[in-house]
């Protein structure tokens, strides 16, 4: 997908993250399927990850993370335009989870939707609030990727059940003023012959939910990792070099690079590829797993909030996900 001209530049104004309090560990988790600290630290890098408490919905996290988001950037939820929640795990398969947090913020002037792109999600809408403000359609955008994976994980999985946890992650963008930061490029991609290799079969059209498929764990995450990993670093590793070049930048210049928290592995394979050294790759997936469309947004926080780069520092997001979806962004801070 070919970049067109921004007619005004857009920035990330500010970030927020949310995880929900409880910690679930791999020993707890060992005591459940066969498993064992070793293995899951070994194989993902993953040592504990949050769980949301059962009455604690999806735009509840997303609106925790709004609002640190909102402050950050020094926006009042009133003056805000537009509310993109990424997210494959809604309150409510209609209305959209961004209408909840629209009711929650107060931020009734504000156009609200959800997308669904799975762990792409959150790059997918930044891309979109870039052009929409960029275009003039709007002057501001909170983008928030927002997940209760712990609702669609098959708890007898060994397989799955180790990988995921939940949480929410947003950033305010806005139209740019002289001297600021701005979203230099962006990235996505889709390849929809690989929808097999990981997906939740039930609770759509195809599959209704009743309570034969709920038994055979068919409204849980199903995924062929092996063939996942593969396709996640070739793909990620080409959509971030796209992002540098289009920026007009090269791997040296890149302070951070922000990669989807799936797996440790993947994410060194992908830092060697793209030669940029360890110590400029952020990770935060030993905390949380992979939580799909909140990760890279939690992520993206926990940076900019540790000092992970700084103000004109370049930095690179990248992600995959179930689709097969991709997605990159080149920022300078
Ligand atoms: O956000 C969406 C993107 N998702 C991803 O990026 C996930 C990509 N895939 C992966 O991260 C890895 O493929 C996994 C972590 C899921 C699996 O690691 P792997 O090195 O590919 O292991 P494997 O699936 O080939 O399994 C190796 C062995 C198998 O046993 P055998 O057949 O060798 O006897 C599995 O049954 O490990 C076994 N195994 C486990 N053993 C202990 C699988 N899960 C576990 C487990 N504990 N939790």
């Amino acid at each position: 997908m070919t970049e067109s001209p921004t007619v005004f530049p857009v920035c990330i104004a500010g970030t927020g993250s949310y995880v929900p309090e409880r910690i679930l560990t791999n020993a707890e988790l060992a005591a459940r399927v066969d498993t064992s600290d070793e293995w899951i630290v070994t194989r993902t890098g993953i040592r504990e990850r949050r769980i949301a408490a059962e009455n604690e919905f999806t735009s509840h996290m997303a609106t925790h993370a709004a609002r640190k988001a909102l402050e950050d950037a020094g926006l009042s939820a009133a003056d805000l335009e537009l509310i993109i929640v990424a997210t494959i795990t809604p309150d409510t398969p209609t209305p959209a989870t961004a209408c909840y947090v629209q009711q929650n913020i107060g931020a009734s002037k504000a156009v609200a939707f959800d997308i669904s792109a799975a762990c792409s999600g959150f790059l997918y809408a930044m891309k979109m609030a870039k052009r929409l403000i960029a275009s003039g359609a709007f002057n501001n955008a909170i983008v928030i990727g927002a997940e209760k994976l712990s609702h669609i994980t098959n708890w007898e999985d060994r397989a799955t059940c180790v990988l995921f946890g939940d949480g929410a992650g947003a950033a305010v963008l806005r139209r740019a003023q002289p001297g600021e930061g701005a979203v230099l490029a962006t990235e996505m991609g889709t390849d929809g012959s690989l929808t097999h290799i990981l997906n939740v079969p039930g609770g759509g059209t195809a599959c209704p939910i009743t309570a034969a498929n709920v038994n055979n764990h068919l409204a849980t995450l199903t995924m062929l990792g092996k063939e996942v990993f593969k396709h996640a670093v070739t793909r990620m590793k080409e959509a971030a070099e796209i992002v540098i070049e289009r920026a007009g930048l090269k791997p040296e210049d890149i302070a951070c690079v922000i990669p989807h928290q799936a797996n440790q592995r993947i994410i060194d394979a992908i830092a060697d590829r793209l030669a940029v050294p360890n110590d400029r790759v952020f990770m935060n997936l030993h905390k949380y797993g992979n939580t799909s469309a909140a990760a890279i947004a939690i992520a993206l926080d926990e940076a900019h909030r540790t000092g992970a780069f700084k103000r004109g520092d370049h930095i690179v997001m990248v992600v995959f996900g179930a689709g097969l979806t991709w997605a990159a962004a080149a920022v300078r801070w």
